[in-house]
């Protein structure tokens, strides 16, 4: 695996994962292939160059661009419409386009080179309802999932690939599913090496957080640029957790991964910081408050919408034990990490977040 192309290489996840591996200086040829599309994904370009990656303009959707790539040896689809929100109030297509039939073309894609495939799917794949039936309990800053459960698969640290999938999940987990499911097949009718990494909350610098997507930089930077905000729903107390990995620990692990023959026949891993790195947006307010100086009005809303969920934890025991991974950072790290980075870049950052 020397030869690397990672599609949505110009967004937050494959940028960063790009330049980490680059910067391992382990002899790997690296393509980075976007449309674009992603207000601010432009600001990776630059980076990229100065790092010595390569950049392809492709659409996902438009399988003749796949033929500017050059020869690879593992694609790793990072190309999305990332929103839990896409497709709803527009055209579904908005969303199964990029995700689904784009996925497709790179599958095709990898299929065609007899490369090996790495995706990074979503927590999201994992349906609300049962989600939000999960027992719980309300403390004073957060909901915390209560230590006996009912539905398989979870428990008070989290959600194990074990977790029941019947259910909606959203356009966009819909999408994700569908693509896991569509990989496996590759893997059993065309041998392709894949893995699938369903991950949480990902952040971390360069990330164009805005409200529906990329959460955590968003509400550091409103904080930093003192702009307003809004707890939605669950009662409008901005007590929903969720766990959040950053982007380093993701890159770490996929390292792991392509050094590594397990999981390439398919398997599924959840991925994310679990309970010790997880916060609630109430919590999340008061570390923005403390590293910017700056409080910022935030309005209540208490209805929740259909795509909203109470808690989300992953429970990452399966590729804790596949890889021996453990996520570096902690919260306090990763937010030193964002705010840091917000600082040094805020007058490009503040025309674009
Ligand atoms: N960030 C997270 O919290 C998170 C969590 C779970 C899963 N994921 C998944 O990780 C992957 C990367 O997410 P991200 O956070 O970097 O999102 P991002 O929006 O920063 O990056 C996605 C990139 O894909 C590009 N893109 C969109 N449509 C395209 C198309 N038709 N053709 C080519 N490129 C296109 C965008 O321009 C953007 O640069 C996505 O598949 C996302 O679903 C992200």
């Amino acid at each position: 695996m020397q030869r690397l192309v990672i599609t949505g290489g110009a967004g937050f996840v494959g940028s960063n994962l790009a330049i980490f591996l680059q910067e391992l200086r382990i002899g790997l040829t690296i393509t980075c292939a976007d449309s674009l599309k992603r207000r601010g994904s432009e600001l990776a370009l630059p980076r990229l160059r100065q790092h010595g990656v390569g950049f392809c303009h492709l659409d996902v959707r438009c399988p003749e661009d796949f033929e500017r790539l050059p020869a690879f040896d593992l694609l790793i689809d990072c190309a999305a419409e990332p929103s839990v929100h896409a497709g709803i109030g527009e055209s579904p297509m908005q969303v199964l386009n990029p995700n689904l039939i784009g996925t497709i073309h790179c599958l095709e894609a990898a299929r065609k080179q007899h490369a090996a495939f790495l995706f990074l799917s979503s927590s999201r794949v994992y349906p609300i309802a049962a989600i939000n039936e999960l027992d719980f309990v309300e403390a004073e800053t957060r909901f915390t999932l209560a230590g006996q459960q009912r539905l398989p698969g979870s428990s008070a640290t989290g959600i194990n690939e074990d977790f029941p999938l019947y259910g909606p999940r959203s356009l966009y987990g819909a999408t994700k599913l569908s693509a896991e499911l569509l990989i496996q097949e590759y893997v059993h009718s065309h041998g392709m090496r894949a893995v699938i990494n369903r991950c949480g909350i990902l952040t971390g610098p360069w990330q164009m957080g805005k409200v529906d997507q990329g959460v955590v930089t968003y509400w550091m930077s409103r904080h930093l640029f003192q702009q307003g905000l809004r707890y939605l729903g669950y009662g409008g107390t901005g007590k929903q957790v969720r766990d959040m990995l950053h982007v380093a620990d993701l890159a770490g692990l996929i390292v792991k991964q392509m050094r590594s023959q397990t999981g390439w026949d398919g398997q599924i891993f959840n991925v994310g910081g679990g309970l010790d790195c997880s916060l609630s947006l109430k919590e999340l307010t008061e570390h923005c408050r403390h590293r910017t100086g700056q409080t910022v009005p935030i309005a209540a809303v208490p209805e929740t919408a259909a795509t909203d969920i109470r808690i989300y934890l992953s429970d990452c025991s399966r590729v804790q034990a596949a890889y021996d991974w453990r996520p570096v950072h902690t919260v306090d790290t990763i937010l030193d990490d964002i705010h840091r980075w917000l600082v040094e870049h805020r007058p490009q950052l503040e025309q674009v977040l």
